[in-house]
């Protein structure tokens, strides 16, 4: 073992020469030498006393850095062959960083790390180049394995750069620094201006006062989180942690491109390294993890970085299951305690979206924040995902045991500061309502023949963007009103969140029609024949009767659909001629203006229904809004919004209870159309919260009362 680091110093020279004098060496002593490497990073995978033995040494790190540096600079010149060497270089350092402290001293002494930091840079350029579209197929084929070769080794960097960082304070600063710039250095969207609002509602885009103080005093921001002498020493201790940062190949922002060069399996290292940067887990320097979360959102790299990540996730559709999502879950928790989430969606704004898409990412992660899912049993966590505290290596089992696992998913909610909901009420009132609204009553004036189709100026795909930030803004509502305070929080103020959410329905019920997906099934085979009756007989209301599908009341939905169930729907013949011209069987949602806004309507039941229980100032401010009419007509089944007749229902017993003005308003529709029995039986069922922390509604069994 001891003669290892002379071996590893013999192969690296040989590869170096390979590097500056191609052709020097014979062709097949430099196959032995490519072998030999390739046996020491195996070597250095598998063995402990290999990578300390390695790792500890000096000299192993100044041949690797300079045979790096060479190989770096082969790259530059397109010298794609030698990518393999490189390669077995970058993974090498990787490994041997698992042998953590002396290591990662000497990785960054002797330059390693900076010459890593340039791989990276060159890795991202060459991997993210465009091909030329005129390419003969296999031209085209051997681009695109060059590309490949590239991303892969590029995987290999960051890990490198993670295993650099882990535990270790000072690293940790340093990779920020080269990834955000010094909170000095010019960004691209740097303003000087200082602010300590976190909830600067009216700044615009994304040039707005910076939470820190952008000054010379450096790092630490002036917003929340830092209690009045950790933030003096804090301030100290990260000026003098700068101090030994080293700017050789300084090139902040070299990471924003990187998520549209990766795949959800690929990219792992990068929200990996962004967790371990900021979040406060056990083992970390809690105010340095402030610290750092606040430069990332203080620097206009940083916010890009964060930005193209959540825009990563939702464009692959990462699943909430995911590693990088929970990693994400947890960045944005951070963000959350340190009070900078309503910054940083500010910052994601941008002129043309209601919402943009990194914004509707940042809701649904907020979401899984005051939500967490269910722990994660057993297994597939530990198992499977590096811990972050955890070196890369390719033999996990091999791999230094972590100091305190990370990776467990926090059970724990964080409380919902008012300042939240207030905040986010305010952009959902101000930024989201109005436009939506508007969009969705030229959807009922061209239905009408009010407007032409042509006045219609958005896409499906512009229609998919804003629907998705509606989604995400409604589940956030939803989940805010399962809160008590935050609750408050949402109806403080006269005829605020309510009355703008009645006319939201009102505006969906007249403009969107509903839609149902299945004939109803014989009389005969239905189950509970009992509970059900025609909502809809001699119907002089505008819904035919035949458009009416009655199929059994399920009182005991099991899976509350979640907006992501839409399996494919059958073509059915509606067979209408008032409602539905022009629409047939296909619905294939050809037409942006036919759009449909599934699961809406059925949120602002659920939203209207809750704030309407036991309060009597909703319920008369529903009927003064003339919203009852609007969550009757919900009572009837909508296949694109599940379940949306037991909500309705449940909806107006809650808001006829107690309440004799809004009682007689009912019972006068009920003289012109009939309303379901069950909001008139006051005794027959009960809410009950079910798995998914939702209300939902079950028939009582039988009793005399
Ligand atoms: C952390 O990194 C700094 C240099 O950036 C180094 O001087 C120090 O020794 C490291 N600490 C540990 C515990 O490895
Ligand atoms: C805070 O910093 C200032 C100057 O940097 C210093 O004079 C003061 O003593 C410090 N206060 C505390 C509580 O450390």
């Amino acid at each position: 073992m001891s003669l290892l680091p002379e071996l590893l110093l013999t192969v690296l020279f040989g590869t170096q020469a390979s590097f500056t004098h191609p052709g020097v060496i014979l062709p097949q002593k430099e196959l032995l030498g490519d072998t030999e490497l390739k046996n020491i990073v195996k070597k250095s995978q598998r063995s402990r006393e290999a990578r300390e033995t390695l790792g500890y040494n000096p000299r192993v790190w100044r041949a690797l850095t300079e045979t790096l540096k060479s190989g770096n600079d082969q790259l530059i010149a397109n010298k794609h062959h030698l990518l393999p060497k490189v390669w077995d270089l970058a993974i090498l350092g990787r490994n041997l960083l698992a042998a953590k402290e002396k290591a990662q001293d000497l990785s960054a002494e002797e330059g390693f790390e900076a010459e890593i930091r340039r791989l990276l840079d060159i890795c991202i350029e060459k991997a993210g180049k465009p091909i030329a579209s005129d390419l003969e197929k296999p031209a085209h084929d051997k681009e695109m394995q060059i590309k490949s070769g590239y991303k892969k080794v590029l995987i290999t960097a960051l890990q490198f750069l993670n295993n650099l960082m882990t535990q270790n304070e000072t690293r940790k600063l340093h990779v920020w620094l080269h990834m955000f710039g010094t909170p000095s250095s010019a960004t691209p969207t740097a303003s000087s201006t200082t602010t300590k609002s976190t909830t600067s509602k009216k700044a615009k885009g994304s040039s707005k006062p910076l939470p820190s103080s952008g000054s010379g005093v450096g790092l630490v921001g002036s917003t929340t989180g830092n209690s009045g002498g950790s933030h003096n020493e804090t301030v100290a201790k990260c000026n003098s942690l700068s101090a030994g940062f080293n700017a050789k190949y300084y090139k902040p922002g070299f990471m924003t491109e990187i998520p549209r060069l990766l795949q959800p399996d690929e990219i792992e290292p990068l929200p990996m390294i962004l967790q371990s940067g900021v979040v406060a887990f056990e083992g970390t320097d809690q105010a340095m993890q402030a610290v750092r979360c606040k430069l990332m959102l203080a620097q206009g790299y940083g916010r890009n970085l964060l930005r193209e990540v959540l825009i990563f996730l939702g464009a692959w559709e990462v699943d909430e299951d995911d590693f990088c999502y929970r990693m994400m879950s947890q960045v944005i928790e951070a963000i959350l305690i340190n009070g900078l989430v309503p910054y940083a969606y500010e910052c994601f704004r941008d002129e043309k979206d209601i919402v943009t898409p990194a914004q509707s990412v940042l809701l649904k992660l907020l979401v899984s924040v005051y939500r967490p899912s269910a722990p994660i049993v057993g297994t597939s966590s530990s198992d499977s995902q590096p811990s972050p505290l955890d070196p890369f290596s390719f033999h996990p089992l091999s791999a230094p045991s972590a100091v305190g696992g990370s990776t467990e998913q926090h059970e724990v909610a964080p409380p919902i500061e008012n300042s939240i909901p207030a905040f986010f009420v305010g952009v959902f009132r101000k930024q989201v309502l109005p436009p939506t609204i508007k969009i969705i009553k030229l959807q009922g004036a061209i239905r009408k023949g009010q407007e032409k189709k042509e006045s219609f100026e958005y896409s499906l795909w512009d229609l998919d963007r804003i629907y998705e930030g509606v989604y995400q803004f409604l589940e956030l509502l939803v989940l805010f009103s399962e809160d008590e305070e935050a609750k408050k929080v949402l109806l403080a103020g006269d005829k605020g969140l309510v009355a703008d959410l009645v006319e939201f329905l009102g505006e969906l019920d007249s403009a969107i029609p509903r839609w149902v997906a299945s004939k109803a099934p014989p009389p005969t085979a239905s189950p509970i024949p009992a509970t059900v009756k025609e909502i809809v007989e001699d119907s002089t209301t505008k819904v035919s009767k035949s458009y009416m599908v009655e199929r059994p009341f399920d009182v005991h939905p099991e899976n509350e659909g979640d907006g992501e169930e839409d399996e494919e729907r059958l073509p059915i013949d509606l067979d209408d001629d008032e409602d539905d011209d022009g629409r047939d069987d296909e619905r294939g949602l050809a037409e942006p203006e036919d759009f449909t806004w599934p699961h809406i309507k059925r949120y602002l039941v659920l939203l209207l229904s809750g704030f309407a229980w036991k309060n009597k100032a909703v319920q008369n401010l529903v009927r003064e809004k003339e919203g009852l009419q609007p969550i009757l007509n919900q009572c009837m089944i909508d296949d694109d919004n599940p379940y949306i007749r037991e909500h309705a229902i449940l909806c107006i017993k809650n808001m006829l209870e107690g309440n004799p003005q809004n009682q007689k308003i009912v019972e006068e529709l009920d003289a012109v159309q009939t309303v379901p029995s069950e909001v008139l039986d006051k005794n027959g069922y009960e809410h009950f919260i079910d798995e998914s922390g939702r209300v939902q509604l079950r028939k009582l069994p039988e009793r005399k009362m």
